[in-house]
């Protein structure tokens, strides 16, 4: 949501801010804006609309500056017009701000700024925070920095903001409070931006800033300090992957592409996981066995995609550490009461770490006593600092809107953390845990096998284009695969699908199915439930009811009705969700295409979303 870039340095400012704002619009946004420091004014321009609306409409003589701000906005308050895109500016056109969030005040400021004489031009809840450091910084003699500080005690909500001012457009100042923000520490030059992603062309040098941190750019150097000015060390860090990881690589779209990363970004999250006498190593746990013996409850909490990988850690850390676990939306989590203290472990899943429902459920959480174990795809992301541990996944960025690779690997971190309690619990032996392990070593290259078997599959696909339902059926564990497919196709292809387990279809959802309705289903690995066979039997259910059914089957499983099969690797059960999700992300992603849909940033939707 909403993308910001700041740029000061002897570059010609406009140029690593567009390209910048360019990598950021994976977040997803729906109109665009500059503002860019002349020496005497501020060149301004903003455009609903994606960001080739905005490049169209500068003129052929853009003046060539050195520094500036840039945005791509993700509506909240006002619609996607030119008027309510950022940058805002003060009465005098001099002072412009973007910004990231929720002001929740916004009205009551306004209100009390209008009454001192100034003009509001848009719906926003951003233009308040110009007006209010217009005021601010003539009370400060011309501080940009000490304006901010003071602007931010006035403020509650959500924010990243940036604000530039044309008397001195080298000096970019920045803050955040629950919403990311991250420099770049150049040569010459330094950036500021929603996520290094931005600025990763230019350096590697990337600093952290914490909640309700002041940071003020110039091309000399950046200082940070907390809002009563009080200046602070500054955390820097490497960024570990390069620009090209960002990079299509030759696919038609970054989805396609992350698609195919899968199993390169399991291998890298499984990657020496198991000591040479056969114990897990989780170090980034930070727990004594002591600590993990005395878990008495899991609550895994999670949003979207992770929260379905969240529901596959269910079933596999309940089977083999036999520990009650529990998984919940996080958007609900803290609202009733949750049942949690010092015995508890919360596992938080997510790609972005910045989340805010999430964030939200952590912290009530963290305040509840519970010890909360991130488990994250973005270094130095919100969540993972707030936490008290993280285990990174190690999908690489992930820029398509809709998430593949990180759901993938999700699912293999929570196995690890299964198998690690199960050890430390004695539930499982070193002998069973070593050859659990070495069966997940096989899964990248099963994923492989897969995705070269795929061509089929994406022509089969077409035939569906044109179906307004779709519902997946699945059992067990394969059930949060069933949801993650529905919620696929949703996001992408705009079809109505629905996921259900399979055992509910006679209570309820068998009334949707007619003639002709689409129904996948996942056919388990046969296990000691038989639920293979049950699978079979709801396959029958809707097939004599008219459905046309796609089969997602392991190599040598009998299948019978199905018009389609699809087939997978055989897994041992808790395993299976890592194959059976790729057909699912591949028919979701071909349907779309066919459905001429912006695959990587479909509609309505952000990557990260920073607002509650
Ligand atoms: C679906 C999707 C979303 C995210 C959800 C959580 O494809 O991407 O459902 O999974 O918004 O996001 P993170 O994992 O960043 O917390």
């Amino acid at each position: 949501m909403c993308g910001i870039v700041g740029y000061t340095g002897p570059q010609s400012a406009f140029t690593p801010i567009v390209e910048g704002l360019r990598r950021l619009e994976y977040r997803g946004y729906d109109s665009a804006g500059i503002a860019l420091g002349t020496g005497t004014s501020l060149f301004v321009e903003k455009r609903a609309g994606k960001l080739a609306n905005l490049e169209g409409a500068l003129p052929a003589n853009l003046p060539t500056v050195h520094s500036g701000i840039g945005h791509t906005r993700w509506a909240t308050h006002g619609g996607p017009t030119d008027r309510n895109a950022h940058p805002h500016l003060d009465n005098e056109g001099k002072l412009a701000v973007i910004h990231n969030g929720i002001i929740e005040n916004y009205s009551e400021l306004k209100a009390e700024l209008e009454k001192r004489g100034h003009k509001f031009e848009s719906e926003t809840d951003t233009e308040s925070v110009a007006h209010l450091l217009s005021e601010l910084r003539k009370e400060y003699k011309g501080d940009l920095t000490a304006a901010m500080r003071a602007a931010v005690k006035r403020l509650r909500g959500s924010f990243t903001l940036l604000a530039i001012h044309a008397d001195a457009p080298q000096t970019i100042v920045g803050v955040r409070r629950n919403s990311p923000l991250v420099a770049g520490l150049g040569d010459g030059e330094n950036f500021l931006a929603s996520d290094v992603a931005a600025f990763i062309n230019y350096t590697k040098r990337a600093v952290e800033l914490g909640q309700d941190e002041v940071v003020t750019i110039t091309p000399e150097g950046i200082a940070i300090c907390d809002l009563d000015g009080k200046a602070l060390a500054l955390k820097e860090y490497e960024i570990t992957w390069d620009a090209a990881a960002a990079q299509k690589g030759g696919f038609a779209h970054f989805m396609l592409k992350e698609i195919f990363d899968q199993p390169k970004a399991i291998a890298d999250t499984l990657i020496g996981r198991l000591s040479d006498n056969n114990q897990i190593q989780l170090d980034e746990l930070h727990m004594s066995d002591d600590e993990i013996k005395k878990i008495k409850r899991i609550s895994v909490i999670a949003c979207g995609t992770a929260y379905h990988a969240g529901m596959v850690a269910k079933y596999a850390i309940e089977k083999w550490a036999k520990v009650p676990v529990d998984v919940e939306i996080a958007s609900e989590y803290r609202y009733r009461d949750p049942i949690v203290d010092k015995d508890s472990l919360v596992i938080a899943i997510s790609q972005s770490g910045e989340t805010m429902d999430l964030l939200m459920a952590v912290r009530h959480a963290k305040a509840a006593g519970a010890r909360v174990l991130a488990v994250c795809n973005t270094n130095s992301s919100t969540i993972p600092r707030e936490s008290d541990a993280v285990l990174y996944t190690h999908a690489g960025p992930e820029i398509a809107v809709a998430s593949t690779k990180a759901f993938l690997t999700q699912i293999v971190a929570v196995y690890l953390i299964g198998l690690k309690l199960a050890q430390v619990r004695g539930t499982l032996t070193d002998a069973q845990v070593k050859s659990l392990y070495t069966e997940m070593l096989e899964l990248p290259g099963q994923v492989e096998q897969i995705l070269e078997t795929i061509e089929p599959l994406r022509e089969l696909t077409r035939k569906f284009a044109k179906d307004n339902t779709v519902l997946f059926l699945g059992r067990g564990i394969e059930y949060p695969v069933a949801l993650e497919g529905a919620l696929k196709l949703k996001e992408l292809a705009y079809i109505h699908a629905e996921g259900f387990a399979g055992g509910e279809l006679k209570h309820g959802p068998i009334a949707l199915i007619e003639e002709g309705t689409a129904v996948i289903a996942i056919l388990p690995t046969k296990d000691e439930h038989a639920l293979d066979e049950k699978m079979l039997s709801n396959i029958q259910e809707v097939k004599a009811r008219g459905a046309r059914v796609i089969v997602i089957a392991p190599e040598g499983a009998e299948v019978i009705g199905a018009e389609h099969i699809i087939r997978i690797p055989v897994a041992s059960p808790l395993f299976q969700p890592v194959l059976a999700t790729v057909p699912l992300q591949v028919f979701a992603y071909e349907i779309a295409v066919a459905r001429g849909n912006d695959v990587d940033q479909p509609r309505n939707l952000a990557k990260s979303v920073t607002v509650e």
